[in-house]
């Protein structure tokens, strides 16, 4: 296992802001893995990383723990399915354009959403109509209290908008390995959301197109972390009761909405940020990316706390305006 003093966070999250780990352990491999458990670091006050692309530091814990545990397996396939592994420190995106390319389908509307492949099940990682939990078909994990190694099915996981088992339960588990079930043949394919069936005209339907123009779309809208640190959405999309819904209709006749499962109604967060006159709003080096005001953007200099607070302005102003209260759906680390 590596283990670094005084680690600066600022290229391990995707934020970008000066933070410093007091120690981080880089775990690579099963061996690291069982060092974590036996030698009592779970007993400190620690903070397991992955892509970092999902995570406000407010307060650094003494232990950061990177997991970098690589490898994708097929453990099974017929003439129309295959089901693969992958370890948790796979990078997510890299995993879905290997999939494309051996012609599996199912994550290609997940392309380009940055983080790890363990990861993705814990905020149920969503995009253009799929979200992961449509493909997951068992997740390995390992409790951090108790050391019981599990394998979650998919009910097991509680999959919901942005939610799963491993976000809401008070128990904590460590992702190590997720079992995917992807297609080999007759693709659904999911392409109803937004413009994305308008930018495949002309296109040839498959896989690879696909991907290509999802890539396509986030890098118009979406602002790359490397050049201007975000985490992608820093808020839910709220979903509220009818009544509240049925309040706000006749004041907002242009309000876009989805109605979902269980009857209720959700709005789009960056559509009542807009309506509140703050896309693009910016205080100091903090602000709502112009082209997508869901994403709050660090211009450089930005400290976490800068951020909190600037989700607060815009939660507060959100609420007066709309008594809709949003709710971040990045992991604020206090
Ligand atoms: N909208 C506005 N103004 C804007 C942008 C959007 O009013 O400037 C409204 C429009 O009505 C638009 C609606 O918001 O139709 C939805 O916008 P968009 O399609 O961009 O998606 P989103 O709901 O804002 C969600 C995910 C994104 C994901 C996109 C595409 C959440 C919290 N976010 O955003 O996920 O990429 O859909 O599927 O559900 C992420 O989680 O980090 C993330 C980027």
């Amino acid at each position: 296992m590596k283990t670094y003093i005084n680690y600066p966070l600022k290229h391990l999250h995707t934020f970008g802001t000066d933070v410093y780990a007091p120690n981080l352990l880089v775990i690579e491999n099963d061996d690291d893995l069982v060092k974590l458990l036996n030698d009592g670091f779970l007993q400190k006050d620690y903070y397991i990383l992955g892509g970092g692309s999902n995570v406000l530091f407010l307060r650094v814990p003494e232990y950061v723990i990177v997991i970098r545990i690589k490898g994708i397996g097929v453990v099974d396939e017929n003439e129309h399915f295959v089901w693969v592994r992958a370890k948790a420190g796979e990078i997510w995106d890299n995993f879905v354009g290997y999939c494309v390319e051996q012609n599996w389908g199912g994550l290609e509307n997940l392309s380009l959403i940055p983080g790890t492949v363990g990861a993705s099940p814990i905020q149920n990682i969503g995009a253009y109509g799929v979200e992961v939990k449509d493909t997951i078909q068992i997740v390995d994990a390992i409790n951090l209290i108790t050391f019981e190694k599990r394998k979650f099915t998919n009910n097991d996981c509680c999959f919901s908008y942005r939610n799963s088992y491993f976000k809401s339960s008070d128990e904590k588990w460590l992702i190590t390995e997720v079992l995917f079930k992807l297609t080999k043949k007759n693709h659904r394919f999911v392409l109803n959301y937004g413009n994305l069936i308008n930018e495949l005209t002309g296109h040839t339907i498959s896989l690879s197109t696909v991907r290509q123009r999802i890539i396509d779309i986030r890098k118009k809208k979406l602002p790359e972390p490397q050049l201007l640190g975000n985490a992608g959405s820093f808020f839910k999309n709220p979903i509220v009761d009818a009544s509240v819904f049925n309040d706000l209709l006749p004041c907002y006749p242009d309000m876009p909405f989805f109605r979902t499962e269980d009857n209720k109604i959700k709005i789009p967060a960056a559509w009542l940020i807009e309506k509140a006159g703050l896309k693009g709003y910016r205080v100091g080096d903090t602000g709502t990316y112009p082209m997508q005001p869901l994403v709050i953007v660090n211009y450089g200099k930005a400290t976490p706390q800068d951020i909190y607070h600037f989700s607060e302005i815009i939660v507060n102003k959100v609420f007066d305006k709309f008594k809709v209260k949003l709710e971040r759906e990045v992991n604020v680390v206090r």
